[in-house]
């Protein structure tokens, strides 16, 4: 593999205070030598070491690639008629999750893969380099263990949540879907899967129930995430904190203690302000997490429900302008703080040895982002040090 210098970036976000200016790491005309798949050097242009090939940013901005940890890549079909509908008042409540179930399970493996490959390569394009990819809309013991096997084609940030939903067939019989998932269905998803994760929300899994799903999940050798505090105030975030989860994610309805707990926590806030665009709900206090010393991430969530985008631009518009977050505190949330919510290193940052992961916008900085909403901002993509056309 060719050493790449890329060279004349005007503005280099690294992500790393220790080589400019904070809170970003910031560099001004620099460059990145990426080698053997990671960053080698990153360093002023002037100085940069010679290499086999360049790339010649034209004073562009440049970040590292976003890392999109929360995201239910593999199902069949859309719903954009309940979309409509609640864009004409009906409200957000997770039941259409059974929907998506009915047509992920009577869809062919290459249908599935197709359908996530799309998506994925449609992330990409928006300067996506490391993606985390959810089960949950297969919720038998097969189909679970299927959409992981795909989603696992894509990413090693796959997750098991067979508790997503009870589904129609197990409507009487909750206990023994619980059962389930925490036995055959999980044996038969972990050698697929990473994490485990379980939408603890009031009509989905209660607080037993989810503490129970995820100590089988970590039992099993998975490292536990969960959907926590989405639709309203519930025991999602403490249970997250008491189990040492990597990350709560939605985080929208949140006691003082809630915020207290993960203050103090390693778990990592992960808002989804995609979900609450899409179901017209009110977005998470990010200003209260921040102010509060709570680590916070963003992530697109994307799902054909409560948040069909891949696109973490978006997201960090939306971050910026309803959640008043500052440019800057949305542009690690998509970066580092993705990294943590996964606890990986070596994304999300730009400094040597990190993955060669890296977005050159059309813009020369970094404030685009929010600045120039819905634009197709994202001009070069390199992933592991390799150009994505
Ligand atoms: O993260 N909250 C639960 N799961 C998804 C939505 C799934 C759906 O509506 O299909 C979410 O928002
Ligand atoms: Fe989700």
């Amino acid at each position: 593999m060719l050493s790449l210098l890329v060279t004349n970036i005007g503005e280099l976000v690294t992500n790393d205070p220790a080589l400019g200016e904070p809170p970003l790491g910031v560099i001004r005309d620099a460059a990145v030598v990426l080698d053997a798949g990671r960053v080698a050097w990153v360093g002023p242009s002037a100085s940069a070491p010679a290499t086999d090939d360049a790339l010649d940013a034209g004073g562009a901005a440049a970040l590292p690639g976003f890392v999109d940890s929360h995201s239910h890549l593999v199902f069949a079909g859309d719903r954009a008629a309940e979309f409509a509908a609640r864009m004409a008042g009906e409200p957000y409540t997770g039941g259409g999750i059974r929907t998506t179930v009915a047509a992920t399970r009577s869809a062919s493996d290459s249908d599935l893969r197709a359908n996530a490959g799309r998506l994925h390569r449609e992330a990409m394009r928006q300067g996506t380099t490391t993606i985390e990819i959810k089960s949950g809309y297969g919720l038998s013991t097969a189909d679970e263990a299927r959409l992981l096997r795909i989603g696992s084609e894509f990413t090693d940030e796959t997750t098991y949540l067979g508790a997503h939903t009870v589904p129609a067939e197990f409507a009487d019989r909750r206990d023994d879907y619980v059962r389930l998932v925490c036995g055959d269905m999980l044996a038969a998803a972990a050698p697929f899967a990473r994490w485990v994760d379980v939408f603890c929300e009031r009509g989905a899994f209660d607080e037993d129930e989810s503490r129970a799903v995820l100590q089988a999940g970590v039992k099993a050798g998975l490292a536990p995430r969960i959907h926590a505090n989405q639709l309203g105030p519930g025991p999602g975030v403490r249970l997250a904190v008491e189990l040492d989860a990597a990350s709560a994610d939605h985080c929208t309805h949140l006691s003082p203690d809630d915020v207290a707990a993960l203050a103090e926590s390693s778990t990592v806030a992960t808002l989804l302000p995609g979900a609450e665009f899409s179901t017209r709900s009110p977005y998470p206090d990010a200003r209260r997490l921040l102010d509060s010393g709570v680590t916070v991430a963003l992530a697109t969530d994307c799902n054909p429900g409560s948040s069909y985008t891949s696109s973490m631009p978006f997201c960090i518009a939306l971050a910026v302008r309803e959640m008043r977050m500052t440019p800057a505190e949305a542009v690690w949330a998509a970066t580092a703080g993705g990294a943590r919510a996964l606890r990986r290193d070596v994304v999300g940052h730009l400094g040597s040895g990190a993955r060669g992961n890296l977005v050159i916008l059309d813009a020369p900085s970094h404030l685009h982002l929010a600045y120039r909403p819905g634009v197709p901002i994202v001009r070069h993509v390199l992933h592991n040090g390799v150009l994505l056309s």
